[in-house]
């Protein structure tokens, strides 16, 4: 069966090879999960293994399969399988567990060791394959009715992740009720994070570098958000204008964004950062002002990497009233469709050019 893969450490090597199609049998326990692969999407993360910035080959390979953001049907599964059955439409989390505490208990995404495992990213070969084969326990079921959504579900996933985040760290304080969030970056996972938090009941700025209209912007005004051009307006202006965030999503990937974001944020709020930035960028902050704003409101700055099963399941929950709410939105962003493994250049092609297209995924089979 053909796979795209990538040779770590060589930039822009990708190409097509051939692996053996797995079984049910290859997963212990009578667990296997054997999905035929419908659609595949890549994002930032691909870029940058294909950049050779980040990833690793799995032991005993010298080449990468990529692919992290999968959907299929499922084909075959073991005799101990419950929650899928043949003809299911499927996504398959990410990270494969380590042996840490949080790993074993369902929250690999919560690894507190520094090897972490991905299918498609690090250490685990992906699935921009013709079929994988999975234990049912990381294999998440998407609605029928979600189909059209497809590759979605997991940057979404993601997405779902950094608000729960945020949303729980928030306990400390007993009372909070954030009204005014700002998303930093109209990529998919700003625009994902823009739905949940609109569900949420928050006015929410989203900003990207473009005037409007763009493609962004009116996804963003099509969610209930407000779109915001920072090449018209800068974030002091914008604070001036609407007042201080309870809450920052950063997923811009420029880590001077990132930083910048720490100026503005409100009283007793939580920044999130969830930009992969694997490139080697030095900047220069205002460091003891900074600090001292900190300080003296409690504000909190949190990482978000990843995603486990309940983020997935909570994340198709919002891609489904996001459907109710929003229709026929959210599907804006799958923009660009390649079709045919074989035509993995053309997407590698799109993926590096220098103002990518929101969203590049590759149809690997009809279904
Ligand atoms: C993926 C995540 C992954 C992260 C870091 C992202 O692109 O969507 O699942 O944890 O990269 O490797
Ligand atoms: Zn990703």
């Amino acid at each position: 069966m053909k796979a795209v893969a990538v040779l770590p450490g060589k930039p822009n090597s990708v190409f097509l090879t051939d692996l053996a199609k797995p079984s049910v049998d290859d997963v212990p326990g009578g667990r296997g999960v054997l999905v035929k692969v419908l659609k595949v999407g890549v994002d930032a993360t691909d870029r940058e293994i294909n950049e050779a910035k980040y990833g690793n080959a799995p032991p005993g390979y010298n080449f990468l399969v990529l692919g992290h953001e999968s959907f299929g049907i499922v084909e075959a599964v073991g005799p101990n399988v419950r929650h899928v059955k043949p003809g299911d439409y499927v996504t398959a989390t990410v990270r494969r567990p380590g042996s840490s505490i949080y790993d074993q208990i369902g929250t690999c995404d919560m690894t507190s060791e520094e090897t972490y495992y991905e299918r498609g990213i690090n250490l685990l070969h992906g699935f921009m394959t013709e079929h994988y084969v999975d234990d049912a326990e990381y294999i998440v079921r998407m609605p029928v009715g979600l189909k059209h959504l497809h590759v979605l579900a997991e940057p979404m996933s993601c997405a779902a992740k950094a608000v729960q985040q945020a949303y729980e760290v928030q306990r400390r304080l007993k009372v909070w009720r954030p009204r005014i969030a700002y998303v930093m970056g109209a990529g998919q996972i700003g625009l994902l994070t823009t739905l949940i938090l609109r569900l949420r009941g928050l006015e929410v700025y989203t900003l990207a570098r473009s005037p409007a209209p763009t493609l962004s912007s009116e996804i963003i005004e099509g969610l209930g958000a407000h779109y915001v051009s920072t090449r018209e307006r800068s974030l002091v202006q914008l604070r001036g204008d609407v007042g201080k965030p309870d809450l920052i999503v950063d997923a811009t990937g420029a880590s001077s964004v990132s930083f910048g974001a720490m100026e503005v944020l409100g009283h007793n709020g939580v920044l999130v950062w969830t930009s992969i930035t694997g490139g080697k960028n030095h900047i220069t902050i205002e460091g003891d002002r900074i600090n001292l704003d900190w300080v003296l409101g409690n504000k909190l700055l949190l990482g978000s990497v990843n995603a486990n099963r309940e983020h997935f399941e909570s994340g198709i929950r919002d891609l489904a009233l996001g459907e109710m709410m929003y229709p026929g939105v959210v599907q804006k962003i799958l923009t660009n469709p390649i079709r045919g493994i074989e035509n993995y250049q053309a997407m590698m092609d799109l993926l590096m050019s220098d103002r990518p297209p929101l969203k590049v995924y590759v149809e690997i089979a009809d279904g």
